[in-house]
């Protein structure tokens, strides 16, 4: 990251935000937000579900053990280096009653957030970890259907939309649900990070219309 980035400024009004409780506990010192990091011009970005008390520590997002799954069966085996990705969270704040998924208000209140995250860093492809980032990115749930198939995300106020690619959340891998279906997706991944990450004026412009035309079909197929 470089401190000119317009994100930056993002990051310090992220820090005074207090519009739910668990905002409100991360201003008076309890459990700090925790902000997006890595490569702010990436093309991959990853939402994460939120924060928990190693990344409250490490000020970084997915780093304790899920992150470590992350880091070692999804990033390395499709290619990826953490540092050319950017890691975000759909909730900047700790949930603060162990680890549970944030309420549907937290979430809400925190979306212009994640919202501004993604205007900003304007990812080609986004991956989603779990339901929650999958409801905050694209406005559905049910990852176990939805998993491994690209689609689009919800518009953002630039009227844009971006191609998706939902995944299973790595502490559900954790508890040893859903490896095989993991590796898939990973091996999907592999390849649509070839086409996002697609280096030159025409190919950059073939490799969007491929994703947009496989978001398309898949839409199509879901409507069927
Ligand atoms: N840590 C995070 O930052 N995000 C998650 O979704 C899980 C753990």
């Amino acid at each position: 990251m470089t401190s000119e980035h317009p994100i930056f400024d993002l990051q310090r009004r992220c820090y005074e935000c207090c519009e739910c409780v668990l905002g409100r506990r991360a201003v008076d010192g309890a459990d700090p937000h925790v902000f997006g990091s890595g490569n702010v011009n990436a093309e991959i970005m990853f939402v994460g579900e939120a924060p928990g008390a190693d990344e409250v520590r490490m000020k970084r997002p997915l780093v304790g053990r899920s992150g470590q799954f992350y880091e070692s069966r999804i990033l390395e085996p499709a290619g990826l280096r953490r540092s050319e990705v950017y890691t975000t969270n759909a909730v900047l704040c700790r949930p603060n009653e162990k680890n549970r998924t944030p309420f549907p208000t937290e979430m809400e209140l925190c979306a212009p957030h994640l919202d501004a995250q993604i205007l900003l860093v304007k990812p080609r492809l986004i991956v989603t970890l779990g339901n929650a980032p999958l409801f905050a990115v694209c406005g559905t749930t049910g990852i176990t259907k939805k998993r491994g198939r690209l689609r689009w995300s919800k518009a953002w106020s630039d009227g844009e939309a971006i191609p998706v690619l939902p995944m299973f959340h790595p502490a559900y891998c954790l508890r040893g649900s859903g490896l095989k279906e993991m590796e898939e997706d990973v091996a999907t991944l592999r390849k649509l990070s070839g086409m996002a990450r697609a280096k030159g004026a025409l190919a950059e412009i073939q490799a969007a219309e491929d994703l947009r035309t496989l978001c398309d079909l898949e839409a199509a197929a879901e409507a069927h």
